[in-house]
């Protein structure tokens, strides 16, 4: 495990849709300045329409054949360096990351090999992060620990609430190269956000007690990362909290709503044995616990 230090790149990001929308400009032949929507939906910008290209602020040149190649994935995002053009995307092995941004001008979320590690139905990532922290009420100079960095959003999203501090565990360092590439990520890059690369059941045993008075935890689905579900993690997540301190537990939906109450259920039963008074947050698919 170790500090992770994020550098987010700067160049423009366009998804799918926006290079649709650049090449619609062009092709309607309006020559001269639009304004237009980038960066995945976080920037407004001017673009001028010049003969067979458009160009981007920073200068960079786009013409029909390379919006073309981006409009064939729609809701990929791509990175414009120059004359290169690169699809925010890792892979590994037989794993598969790509930044997805499936509803125009939100924020998008992290496919690891088919699973979104956000929710898209009904909310758009970002808002599903807003809850999470609001449900963890993160209060202004909170000291927040944040299980499970992905995109970044919970973390984003606790500073923005107030914390005063945010230390944020990532197992995986390819989430994070995705993340950077991520206009929606950008404040990670913030001297009061630690990010630990390294595994949060290894992390923690390392942290001292009582140090948090917020916990957002936001694991992926319980098939794939039991042990951040288990007896012992919570243990843990209780003993690092402060005393009145409070633990938001996202829990999903996998499979639909009958495998959600009982993951839910499974989830509240083992806080409430480790200590937590617990409370279930339905309208966030997660669970909360009071110390
Ligand atoms: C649902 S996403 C987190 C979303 C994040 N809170 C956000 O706002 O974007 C789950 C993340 O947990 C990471 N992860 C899985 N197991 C982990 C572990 N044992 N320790 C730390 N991170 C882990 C995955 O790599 C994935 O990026």
């Amino acid at each position: 495990m170790r500090r992770y230090i994020f550098v987010p790149h700067l160049l423009p990001a366009i998804s799918g849709f926006e290079a649709e929308r650049l090449l619609s400009l062009l092709l309607s032949g309006s020559k001269g300045v639009h304004s237009v929507s980038l960066n995945v939906g976080r920037l407004n910008a001017e673009v001028r329409v010049e003969g067979d290209h458009v160009v981007l602020p920073g200068g960079h040149v786009l013409d029909e054949e390379r919006l073309r190649k981006m409009i064939r994935h729609k809701d990929s995002v791509f990175i414009i360096e120059g004359r290169e053009t690169y699809r925010v995307e890792v892979r590994n092995g037989r794993r598969y990351y790509k930044l997805w941004a499936p509803i125009t001008g939100r924020a998008p979320t992290l496919e690891i090999s088919g699973v979104h590690m956000h929710r898209i139905v009904e909310v758009d990532p970002w808002t599903d992060s807003l809850m999470k922290v609001n449900l963890a009420r993160v209060r202004a100079g909170a000291r927040v620990l944040d299980v499970c960095t992905g995109l970044g959003y919970t973390a984003i999203a606790s500073r923005l609430r107030g914390a005063r501090y945010v230390l944020t565990i990532e197992k995986d360092e390819n989430v994070l190269k995705i993340a950077k590439a991520n206009p929606w990520s950008r404040r990670l890059a913030d001297p009061q956000v630690d990010i630990i690369l390294g595994d949060a059941v290894e992390v923690l045993p390392g942290l001292p007690s009582g140090s948090f008075h917020v916990i957002v935890h936001d694991p992926p689905r319980l098939s794939l990362a039991g042990e951040l579900y288990s007896l012992e993690f919570y243990r843990e997540l209780y003993r690092v909290l402060r005393r009145r301190g409070i633990l938001f537990h996202y829990t999903g939906n996998p499979g639909g709503k009958y495998r959600r109450l009982n993951i839910a259920k499974g989830v509240a039963q083992r806080l409430r044995a480790v200590g937590f008074k617990v409370a279930y947050a339905r309208e966030a698919l997660g669970v909360i616990g009071f110390k």
